[in-house]
Parts: C-alpha cells; structure tokens; sequence
C-alpha cells in the first residue's frame, strides 16, 4: 500500500546530457527563485562530473537531484522537488534512487549538507545529524549522513 495519501506516481531516472537543462530549470526554479540562492552559485564547477537524477510524473519532470563519489562514500546535492509536487514522495524516491546507486557501486555511507528546514525531511529517511549549524549560499545548513552497508 502507498504510505502517500495524494502520492504522485513517479519514475526516477539518470538524466542524459538532453536532460540536464531539465535538471537546472527545476533547480533554477526552486533554489534561485524560490529560495534567492545566487544563480552563479547554483551551477557550479560539479555539475560535469556528477550523476544527475530526474523525477518523472505523468504530468512531466517534477523533482531533480545530484550525486557525487568522494572516495567511498558519496554526496547528494541539488535535492529539489517543484513546490506543487511537495510531500507527494517525490523527494522520497530521487533520494532512494540515489542511494540504489551508491550500493550498486559498493558505497559505504550518504553524504550531505541539508538546510534546517528539510532537516526532518531526511531524519525520516535515516539520515543522522553531525556537527554544528553552518551557512551555505546564505541558507543554515546541517551535515547529514547514512551508512549504506546491510545491516
Ligand atoms: C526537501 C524536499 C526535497 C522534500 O521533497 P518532498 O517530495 O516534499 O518529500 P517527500 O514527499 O518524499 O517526503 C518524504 C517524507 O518526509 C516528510 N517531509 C518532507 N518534507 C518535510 C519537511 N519540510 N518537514 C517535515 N517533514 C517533511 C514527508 O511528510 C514524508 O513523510 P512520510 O513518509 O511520513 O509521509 C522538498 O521539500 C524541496 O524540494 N524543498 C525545497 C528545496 C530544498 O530545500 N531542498 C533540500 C536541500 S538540502
């Protein structure tokens, strides 16, 4: 049974170099407009060498994230959902997709930097909480992680 009451039926998928420009309107979207991160900040020197996911509805693209290997462990960023698509299990499934991913690979922990407001978002998908509060693009933000080894 679907745990979401309004869920959006979606299907996460690794966005080819035809996707991208998906990717970065969403994130145009969400981060410049939304949350008035500088658009110089937002695409940045990472966006060539990492993986990048797109959330898919029946309505079109809806949600996109992106992923990093640092050695062993690997980092998620660019977590962003279209704000009509919110708490529908979109950021849900880009995050599952991510983290199937990493294990396929023999990655052993989740990275990442999560601002505070979707820090519950994340403590409810078994992340846990290192460290001090710290700024980023302007935004306070929490380092989070999880180990993806089998229990
Ligand atoms: C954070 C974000 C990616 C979450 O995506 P989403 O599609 O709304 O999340 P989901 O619907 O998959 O939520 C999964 C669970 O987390 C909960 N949740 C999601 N956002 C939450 C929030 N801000 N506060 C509390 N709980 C939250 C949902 O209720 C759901 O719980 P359930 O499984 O018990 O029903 C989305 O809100 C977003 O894009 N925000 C703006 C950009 C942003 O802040 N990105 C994160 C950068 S670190």
């Amino acid at each position: 049974m679907n745990r979401h009451t309004q869920s959006a039926t979606v299907r996460v998928v690794i966005a080819g170099q035809a996707e991208f420009a998906t990717c970065l309107e969403i994130r145009t979207r969400v981060f410049v407009e939304e949350q008035g991160v500088p658009p110089e900040l937002e695409e940045d020197r990472h966006d060539p060498a990492a993986t990048h996911w797109l959330a898919l509805s029946a309505d079109g693209p809806v949600g996109t994230a992106r992923a990093r290997r640092l050695g062993d462990a690997v980092k998620a960023e660019r977590v962003a959902v279209e704000a009509g698509y919110r708490r529908r299990g979109v950021g849900r499934a880009l995050m599952e997709a991510i983290e199937g991913w990493a294990r396929q690979q023999g990655l052993t922990c989740l990275m990442l930097n999560a601002q505070l407001t979707a820090l519950p978002f994340y403590l409810g998908l078994g992340y846990q909480a290192e460290g001090a509060i710290f700024e980023e693009a302007g935004i306070p933000h929490r380092a989070l992680s999880k180990s993806l080894k089998a229990n």
